[in-house]
This record gives structure tokens, C-alpha cells and sequence, in this order.
């Protein structure tokens, strides 16, 4: 033991607290995907207290997404100035104190103001856990949390559709269920709460701010030997004397501003393929064709639980673009056979005059609609808008494209049902595939195939003016002028 730390510790073997950060963070994907569930297993529930109609429904559902804008946009200014772990606490914080007061069942504003409560944590946590994790987790297994981050959002919109049936079917009477469907939430938020005090801060934080002795003390709980130690200081000074985070002036510079339209659009797409409307109304959606119970209930959360594992696997072995092509052209595929499925069914919603193939065309459209986005879109958007921008401006540019995220997020949330209403059962599946049409072309025009090349090798690309879907060949990185000196990878 040197300084109380072993020497010489097997790779690969890490202390207990490298596991309670890992889980601590994690039950900030959990949070998401809690929040992002509720809706469509607790929608009929909540209707049957409040009566709000399908716009009510709608815009209760939407605020989250404009709670969730908010909060991206300021957790940057709140991770820097709290730091990483007053953040965390305080995104646990407000998950705890949003559903608790949710579980009061307050009046309607009190309670749509808590939902936008929520989406601010939601904001703020996928902002700073993934970043936290990047930080303070061991090298080795950095590039994992990324993944699992997105596994604990499926992870948690599955859960919450388990309880909130189990709780629907076992509680009939709102005033008795309503309240335990938000405690469910209430449970998790406060352990991630309680549980991130014994988190330490990040020690990239604490370099920052010119506290080098606790940086040590912390890499000191989390690594296992000296020199992996004086290692991680070294790297995180290189870093710290690198190019540094760019204010908001950066998207003026040429070779952001074309690397922060992929994001954009990337993000942009990723919501517009109408993946909300599926995790959000599947049950209502399936109650239009005449389906009800555990299949409508269930089916949408399992498979989207289910396929999210492969894309750990796959994103790495086929790469991002290839999973974005074959995942796109699933949900085209499904989207026009839903709609076909919904022309005709009509406006009718007796179960008797719907006919079995319309309802196993639907059935099997949304479950091979949600392998595509689970396998492909869901991870991919956010790991590619992890790994393009350069580190000065990667702050900005994760900002701007999650407050992206959740903004189109919000729109397909606020308006799915009632553009059903307006135009059409089938209308709004035709919309959607016409997206995902336009997503394959962007992909195919634009998306940089980040696979196997290191974020300095892709900044270097792109700041000598390489095409944007070729910023992630390896050929144009190693011919040419100086390379960048390596970065943190975040
Ligand atoms: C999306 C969310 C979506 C979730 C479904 C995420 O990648 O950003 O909007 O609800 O995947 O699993």
C-alpha cells in the first residue's frame, strides 16, 4: 500500500465507491425515463381526477419538455458554478420535492407546475450525469456510460409502465392510485437524492477551480494505484491547459457552426421520427383500434427496454450510421403500415367492427417501429452529439442540442393526439414516415461515421475543412499539418 492506496490492484477491478457513483448516476437516467414513462399508463387516471380533455392531456404531458428545455439551457451555468455534485443533489432534489407535491393531487396548475419542475431536473440531470460519470468514472469504463445511461431511460419508462398498471388495476379509485403512481417516482428520487451526499465531487471540477489537493483525495477513493493516480492529474492538466470552453460567440466560427447542424438536425430527427407519440399515447393510440389491456399497455416500453441492449453492442460494431440507416428505414417501414392499418380502421373504435389483420398490422408495426428507434436513433443521436464537437465549444453544443431534443419532443408531445383528431387516425404515421425519409437523406448527406476515430483525430478533420460526413475517416486525420493535443473524452 502506498498512501493507503494498493499498488498494483487487478485491471479491471474497481472499489465499492466506483460502483455508487455508477448507480447514484444512473438513477438520474432512471429519473428520465420515470418522468418520460408516466404519462402513458397514468394518462386515463389522471384524466379520470382532473378532466382536462385531450388538450389538457396533451399540454400536461408537453410541459415536461419545456421544464426539460429550460433546464439544459442552465445546467451548463449550473455545473460550473455549483459544481458536478451540488448539481446531481439538486436535480435529486427537485425529482423528490416535484412528485411528492404531485402526490398531493393539487390543483391543476400547481400540478402542471410540478411536471414542469420535473422536466427542469430531467434537463439538468441529462445534462450533468452523463458528464459527471465522463469525469469521475475510471477510464475503462467511460465509454459504457454512455449507453447505460440510455439503458436506465428505458429502464425507467419500463418500470413506471409496470407499476402505474399494476397500481391502476389494483387501485381503481384515482383519489388511491393517482397519489401511489407519483410516490413510485417520489421512492427513486429520493434515493438518488440521499444517495448523491456520498458522492465526491468530480475531480476535473475540482482542478478547475484550483483545488488540486481534494482532486487528489477523491482520485484517491476511486483509483487503485499512484500511478494511475498521477496519471489522471497529468491528463487533467493537459486538458485544463488546452483550448477551454467557449462562450456562446463559438457558434459564429465556421467550423462549429457546421458541426452544430448535424447535432441539431440529428436531435431534430430524432424526435421527429415520432417516437413520443409512441412511448407517450401507445396505450390511448391502441385504444383507438379497439386494443386495450396488457398488450397495449405493455408492449411499447418492453421492446423499446429490450433492444436498447443489442445497441451497446452493435453501435460499436457496426457504427452509428449503419444502425441510423437500418433504424430509420424500420420506422418508415412501420410508420406507412400503420397508417395503411389506421386507413382502415376508419374512425370506428368498437373493438367487434375493427378486423384482426388491421389490428395485427398494428401490433407488429409498433413493436418492429420500436426495435428500429431503440437499436439505432435512441442511443446513436445522443452518442454522436457527444463525440462531434470540438472540447472549447463541446458545452455549448451539447447544450444546444438537447434544449433541441426536448423542444421537438415537446412539439410532437403537445400536438400527436389532436392532429389525430383534426386529420385522421392514419394522418399523422404518413407525417412521420415522410421524416424519417428526410432523416435517411440526412444521414446519408451529412452524418460522419464516428466509429474508431479519436474525438482529437475528428476535431483536427474538421477544423482543416474536411467534408462533414467524412470527419470521421481516419485517412484525412493522419495526412496534413500538426495534430491537437489530446483531450479529455467526455
Ligand atoms: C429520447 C427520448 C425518448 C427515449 C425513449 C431517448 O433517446 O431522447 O425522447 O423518450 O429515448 O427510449
Amino acid at each position: 500500500m502506498t498512501n493507503g492506496v494498493s499498488v498494483g490492484a487487478k485491471p479491471g477491478s474497481y472499489k465499492t465507491i466506483v460502483y455508487v457513483i455508477c448507480s447514484v448516476a444512473a438513477l438520474g437516467g432512471l429519473l428520465f425515463g420515470l418522468d418520460q414513462g408516466f404519462i402513458a399508463n397514468s394518462l386515463e387516471t389522471i384524466e379520470q381526477h382532473y378532466h382536462f380533455g385531450v388538450h389538457g392531456g396533451e399540454s400536461y404531458s408537453a410541459i415536461l419538455a419545456t421544464g426539460g428545455i429550460v433546464g439544459a439551457l442552465l445546467s451548463g451555468l449550473f455545473a460550473r458554478f455549483l459544481g458536478r455534485k451540488k448539481s446531481l443533489l439538486f436535480a435529486g432534489f427537485i425529482f423528490t420535492a416535484a412528485s411528492a407535491v404531485s402526490a398531493l393531487l393539487p390543483p391543476l396548475p400547481v400540478l402542471s407546475a410540478c411536471r414542469f419542475v420535473l422536466g427542469f431536473g430531467v434537463g439538468v440531470a441529462s445534462f450533468v450525469v452523463p458528464l459527471y460519470l465522463a469525469e469521475t468514472a475510471p477510464a475503462s469504463i467511460r465509454g459504457s456510460m454512455g449507453t447505460l445511461f440510455q439503458l436506465m431511460i428505458t429502464i425507467g419508462i419500463f418500470l413506471i409502465a409496470v407499476t402505474n398498471v399494476f397500481i391502476a388495476r389494483t387501485f381503481p379509485n384515482p383519489t388511491a392510485s393517482l397519489p401511489l403512481m407519483f410516490l413510485t417516482i417520489t421512492l427513486f428520487a429520493a434515493l438518488m437524492f440521499i444517495g448523491g451526499f456520498i458522492l465526491p465531487e468530480s475531480p476535473r471540477w475540482l482542478m478547475l477551480k484550483g483545488r488540486k489537493e481534494q482532486a487528489v483525495t477523491v482520485l484517491r477513493r476511486t483509483l487503485n494505484t499512484e500511478q494511475e493516480i498521477n496519471l489522471e492529474i497529468e491528463e487533467i492538466e493537459r486538458a485544463l491547459h488546452g483550448p477551454q470552453g467557449a462562450g456562446i460567440s463559438i457558434v459564429t466560427r465556421g467550423y462549429f457552426f457546421k458541426v452544430l447542424l448535424v447535432g441539431v438536425l440529428l436531435q431534430m430527427f430524432q424526435q421527429l421520427v415520432g417516437i413520443n407519440m409512441m412511448i407517450y399515447y401507445s396505450p390511448t393510440i391502441f385504444g383507438y383500434a379497439g386494443m386495450k389491456g396488457l398488450l397495449a399497455a405493455m408492449t411499447v416500453p418492453t421492446v423499446n427496454m429490450l433492444f436498447t441492449f443489442p445497441a451497446i453492442h452493435l453501435v460499436e460494431k457496426w457504427g452509428r450510421k449503419k444502425l441510423l440507416y437500418v433504424g430509420a428505414v424500420a420506422m418508415l417501414i412501420t410508420m406507412i403500415a400503420a397508417g395503411v392499418a389506421f386507413q382502415s380502421i376508419g374512425a370506428t373504435t368498437d373493438p367487434t367492427m375493427i378486423s384482426g389483420t388491421a389490428k395485427n398490422v398494428l401490433l407488429a408495426s409498433a413493436v418492429l417501429y420500436i426495435f428500429g428507434f431503440a437499436v439505432s436513433w435512441g442511443p446513436v443521436a445522443w452518442i454522436v452529439c457527444s463525440e462531434i464537437f470540438p472540447l472549447e465549444g463541446r458545452e455549448v453544443g451539447m447544450t444546444i442540442t438537447t434544449m433541441v431534443n426536448w423542444t421537438f419532443a415537446g412539439l410532437v408531445m403537445a400536438n400527436a393526439l389532436s392532429f389525430m383528431q383534426a386529420h385522421g387516425n392514419a394522418s399523422i404515421f404518413f407525417v412521420f414516415a415522410a421524416f424519417c425519409v428526410f432523416a435517411i437523406i440526412f444521414v446519408a448527406l451529412f452524418v460522419p461515421e464516428t466509429k474508431g476515430i479519436t474525438l482529437e483525430e475528428m476535431e483536427f478533420n474538421l477544423k482543416n475543412g474536411v467534408r462533414l460526413r467524412n470527419l470521421g475517416d481516419r485517412s484525412s486525420a493522419l495526412t496534413g499539418g500538426p495534430r491537437p493535443a489530446p483531450s479529455a473524452r467526455h
